[in-house]
């Protein structure tokens, strides 16, 4: 799983850093993250190298320990982080953290169960809950499909997902956050059940089966046509990769072991950001 969390961030590595939301914490998103975390001078463990946290809480005074798989990531991430000793990047993994029991004070991970495949959320709970101490915070945003049962939404032709999306760019949205929409609507598009609960997405499910074919969806419109182009630029290459579906109860079911929880804060400064909201949880004493 690890090796295909790291082929699957080094293609997606170059683009990545300008994806805005939902793929990435708004403005919104990431004040609900920190929001929670009480402690300043606080030693954060982040799940993942995403920028907008680490400057956050690096502003804040805290010491933040970012794990993530990817070189290429922690790479693409480094010149958009404020530099400071306090910013310390480790190349590692979720399932197996280089980090001593009740080392760190709070963990904060973006959109980290849909890139660990539902049968090792057991142990990627277990880990967070290792490393933090006692009644630690523990706050991640995840994108549910629904709260109990999980029921792939019915499918709509690629070119429909990005006529919404081209509404939404010539309207005023910025290119990359309305690629990243569009991206996040084929997943969802492409979502096949392994129990009622959880499931795996992958891109190559919904999308046309060449590059000409999925260009030609955009028809005439320039909006539409620009949006699709950085679309193949980003994405194409990422086509095979799986990621985890699931619902508020498979989060819940799976955070409960090790976790209580807490509430879920919604952002309302993107198109859907109340379907994925941050999940607050405490670790267990
Ligand atoms: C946190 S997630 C989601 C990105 C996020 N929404 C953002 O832009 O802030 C992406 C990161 O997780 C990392 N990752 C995925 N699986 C991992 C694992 N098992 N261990 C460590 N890092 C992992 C990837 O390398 C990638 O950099």
């Amino acid at each position: 799983m690890s090796f295909e969390a790291r082929q699957k961030w080094s293609i997606l590595a170059s683009a990545w850093k300008d994806t805005g939301p939902p793929a990435a914490p708004s403005l919104q998103d990431v004040s609900n993250y920190i929001g929670h975390i009480s402690k300043r001078k606080a030693t954060v463990l982040l799940l993942g190298c995403t920028s907008s946290l680490r400057n956050r809480l690096l502003g804040d005074s805290c010491k933040v320990v970012s794990v993530d798989i990817t070189r290429r990531m922690l790479e693409a991430t480094k010149p958009l982080v404020t530099e400071s000793d306090a910013d310390i990047v480790v190349q590692g993994d979720w399932l197996h953290l280089p980090l001593n029991n009740n080392e760190v004070d709070a963990v904060v991970g973006d959109k980290i169960l849909g890139n660990v495949m539902p049968e090792e959320w057991a142990e990627l709970f277990a880990e967070v809950k290792r490393v933090s101490r006692p009644t630690a915070p523990f706050l991640t945003r995840a994108s549910p499909h629904g709260e109990d049962l999980l029921q792939p939404p019915a499918i709509r032709p690629f070119s429909e997902l990005v006529k919404r999306w081209a509404i939404f760019y010539k309207e005023g949205m910025d290119i990359d956050s309305a690629c990243s929409g569009l991206w996040e609507d084929c997943m969802d598009m492409s979502t096949v059940s392994i129990t009622p609960f959880v499931g795996t997405q992958q891109l190559k499910r919904v999308i046309p089966i060449t590059k000409i074919e999925c260009l030609s969806s955009a028809g005439k419109e320039q909006h539409a046509i620009s949006l699709v182009r950085l679309f193949i630029r980003k994405f194409w290459h990422s086509r095979e990769a799986r990621w985890s579906a699931y619902t508020v109860k498979g989060i819940l079911t799976a955070a409960s072991i090790h976790f209580d929880y807490v509430g879920q804060y919604t952002a309302t400064d993107y198109p859907e950001g109340d379907r994925q909201p941050v999940f607050h949880f405490v670790s267990r004493t």
